[in-house]
């Protein structure tokens, strides 16, 4: 469907625990981007509560919608489309964001157009650098998905490698709730690992010169046992080392996804992404490659609707509106074209 330039969509996010809504024009520009974390109702539970994370987003979305559409100058208007998250996700959370954006495209006579969370994320980078040439290797990385995908074509992607246990986030966050760090536990790792000596225990890597799965629930016993029979050891040391062995799996392997599939650059998406050391790393790879290196802003990388709203344009673009009898997907894979 060739879309008219200036076409304005609204995205809606609720697959965990952020309500986001936002408006973009024609994949790349970005009218406005709200985000509503849940992260405190979270916290004191040490992880994502799905009953708790609905109900929130029940509250939060008519409110989101609306700064979105005030701050995008939407007031007496409306866009040409609108766009939300099907899946993957928490099944009673996406039915909220579902539930509105099919009702705000029947009263305004739009299109409602279904979006994968996982293609979102991918257009992330593209919404801060709409140059990016393709082919592209991605390293999604967040705390549900671990992902690497070549990007070969728009809507046409690779699954190269995912993780065969625990997401990568999810090991930053059991890492931090054990080390006594809070959640999430990414950014208080990220943060004490600053103070910490990153050689300081060998931890292992695992699977890491084989094919480009990734596992981690082994890492996550290896700082158990260390901590349990070096409990002399500091934190920030821990933390380090710990922080070290993660990023070390993902950028090797990141590294010779694109030396192996001939790929134009390396582009990190997902929450991972916003690690200190993960971005400082890619970096120094790409240069010494020769591979053209993108790295989201922390707040693309995480959670967003802005992405989702782009997403949505290259889907109408290619495959028209969705069914308005599209339901929640919470298993939802990354659609595979050829
Ligand atoms: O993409 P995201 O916001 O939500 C989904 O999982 O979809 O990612 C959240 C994950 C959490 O596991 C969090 O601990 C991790 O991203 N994270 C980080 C950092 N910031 C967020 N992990 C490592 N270092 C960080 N600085
Ligand atoms: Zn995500």
């Amino acid at each position: 469907m060739s879309l008219p330039t200036g076409t304005r969509i609204l995205g809606i996010e609720t697959s965990c625990d952020e309500t986001a809504a936002a408006v973009v024009v024609d994949a790349h520009e970005v009218l406005s981007s709200v985000v509503s974390s849940q992260v405190d109702l979270h916290a004191r539970f040490g992880g994502v509560v799905p009953e708790i994370a609905s109900r929130a987003h029940v509250e939060l979305l008519t409110p989101v919608v609306a700064q979105a559409l005030v701050e995008a100058g939407i007031i007496d208007d409306h866009v040409d489309a609108v766009g939300a998250t099907v899946g993957p996700g928490l099944v009673g959370s996406l039915l909220v964001g579902i539930s509105a954006a099919k009702a705000l495209a029947l009263v305004w006579g739009v299109p409602f157009v279904a979006v994968n969370h996982l293609e979102a994320h991918l257009y992330g980078a593209f919404l801060e650098e709409p140059e990016l040439e393709l082919p592209l290797v991605v390293l999604l990385v967040s705390g549900g998905h671990t992902l690497l995908v070549l990007m070969e074509d728009h809507a046409r992607y690779r699954v190269l490698g995912s993780t065969i246990d625990d997401a990568a986030g999810e090991a930053f966050d059991k890492v931090a709730r054990y080390l006594g760090l809070g959640y999430p536990g990414g950014p208080a790792i990220d943060r004490v690992a600053m103070d910490g000596d990153a050689e300081a225990i060998a931890f292992p890597r695992a699977i890491l010169d084989e094919g480009y799965d990734f596992s981690f629930s082994g890492l996550k016993t290896a700082v158990v046992n260390h901590v349990r029979r070096h409990p002399e050891v500091t934190t920030p040391d821990v933390a380090a080392s710990f922080q070290e062995a993660v990023v070390d799996v993902l950028v090797t392997k990141a590294r010779r996804a694109a030396a192996e599939t001939g790929a134009k650059g390396l582009v990190l998406a997902g929450g991972v992404a916003a690690n200190s050391q993960l971005r400082e790393r890619v970096l120094d790879a790409c240069v010494a490659d020769g591979l053209h290196a993108f790295l989201p802003s922390r707040s693309m990388c995480t959670d967003n609707a802005a992405m989702v709203a782009a997403a949505a344009w290259w889907r109408l673009h290619r495959d028209g509106p969705s069914s308005l009898d599209v339901g929640a997907t919470p298993g939802l894979r990354l659609p595979l074209e050829r």
